[in-house]
């Protein structure tokens, strides 16, 4: 059995902060920002849950299909509203779901972990899922300190996926996590984030690259065939330096980090669903997802891209 993408769907805050707004309360410039990150502005605001079930909500409509269908939700997020219980119980409520709930902590790789646990529950028996990353960074981000806080914004991003017979959309995937350097992104409980960008920066390319070259190597396809890549939204430098050494052209990246931020785990559903609004894939597309960590975790995945409506 494999899964199927039926529906998508995505929520941002209303609240715009640009670079210009931060340069009021902070040592920093539009300039510099824009250069070392590619980010202009970003949303700010609401809880995690309403994110959720904003995004989710959108995804059901979109996959015309009744909630109570849904045999589980996932919820991939760093940012719960309550340490218990999950955030995930406050959107299978909002959304009368059916089934059961759980979320998933795996920072910025946690919808790939999460695409790929539905994937494996799909192929086990279960028949439609909703797959949600949602995420209020600026919760924990420290808006006093430059490194951090023009980073960082809030949002979400949802699939309905269902089980189909044979190989399904999901053709390889590839997880790890190196927890020796779990320090060098940390958040304490009722702390702020403390970050040492350059050493992520490093590893985050080097994690992108080994993780999207095991996924391609296990389905036999060649970086040139990739149509799209759907990488976590961090820095558009990493994302170009990982797409240079994976030999894959710089514009065949979704971005929309200059409108977001780094979102963590909505930052690759907002990015894809951006790329399927545009029109950007058609049928037998194949998109490869790649995202990287705190923990430090990876994740890539390599989908055939299929319209919902078609066989
Ligand atoms: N504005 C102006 N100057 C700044 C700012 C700022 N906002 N932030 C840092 N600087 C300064 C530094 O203090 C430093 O000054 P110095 O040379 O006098 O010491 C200078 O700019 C260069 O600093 P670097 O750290 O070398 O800058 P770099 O080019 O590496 O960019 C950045 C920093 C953007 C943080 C980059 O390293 C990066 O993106 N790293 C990855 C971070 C990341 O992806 N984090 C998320 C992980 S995923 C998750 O789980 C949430």
């Amino acid at each position: 059995m494999g899964m199927r993408i039926l529906g998508w769907g995505t929520a941002l805050p209303d609240k715009i902060v640009t670079n210009h707004d931060l340069e009021k309360t902070l040592d920093t410039s539009d300039k510099w920002i824009v250069e070392r990150t590619g980010i202009r502005e970003r949303r700010i605001g609401d809880s995690t849950g309403e994110l959720a079930i904003a995004a989710g909500r959108r995804a059901l409509q979109r996959a015309n299909v009744d909630a109570s269908s849904i045999e589980l939700t996932i919820l991939a997020t760093t940012t719960p509203d309550q340490t218990v219980p999950a955030t995930s119980a406050h959107v299978h409520e909002a959304l009368a779901l059916g089934g059961g709930a759980f979320d998933l902590n795996a920072a910025c790789s946690g919808f790939v972990y999460g695409l790929v646990t539905a994937n494996a529950l799909l192929d086990a028996g279960a028949k439609r899922i909703l797959l949600i990353g949602a995420e209020t960074l600026s919760r924990i981000t420290d808006w006093s300190d430059r490194n951090t806080a023009v980073l960082f914004g809030d949002g979400g991003g949802a699939l309905v996926l269902e089980r189909v017979a044979g190989e399904g959309q999901l053709l390889a995937s590839d997880l790890g996590i190196d927890g020796t350097a779990r320090s060098f992104l940390q958040s304490d409980i009722g702390a702020k984030i403390k970050m040492d960008g350059r050493e992520i920066f490093k590893r985050a390319v080097r994690a992108m690259v080994k993780s999207s070259e095991q996924t391609l190597k296990s389905a036999k396809v060649r970086a040139n065939e990739v149509k799209l890549v759907v990488p976590h939204q961090a820095n558009i430098r990493i994302i170009h330096a990982a797409c240079d050494r994976l030999g894959i052209a710089q514009d065949r990246a979704a971005i929309v980090l200059d409108r977001t931020g780094n979102t963590s785990s909505a930052s690759i559903p907002l990015a894809l669903v951006d790329a399927i609004d545009k029109g950007r894939l058609a049928d037998g597309d194949l998109v490869l997802l790649t995202g990287f960590g705190a923990g430090m975790t990876w994740g890539s995945a390599l989908i055939r891209w299929q319209e919902p409506t078609s066989k």
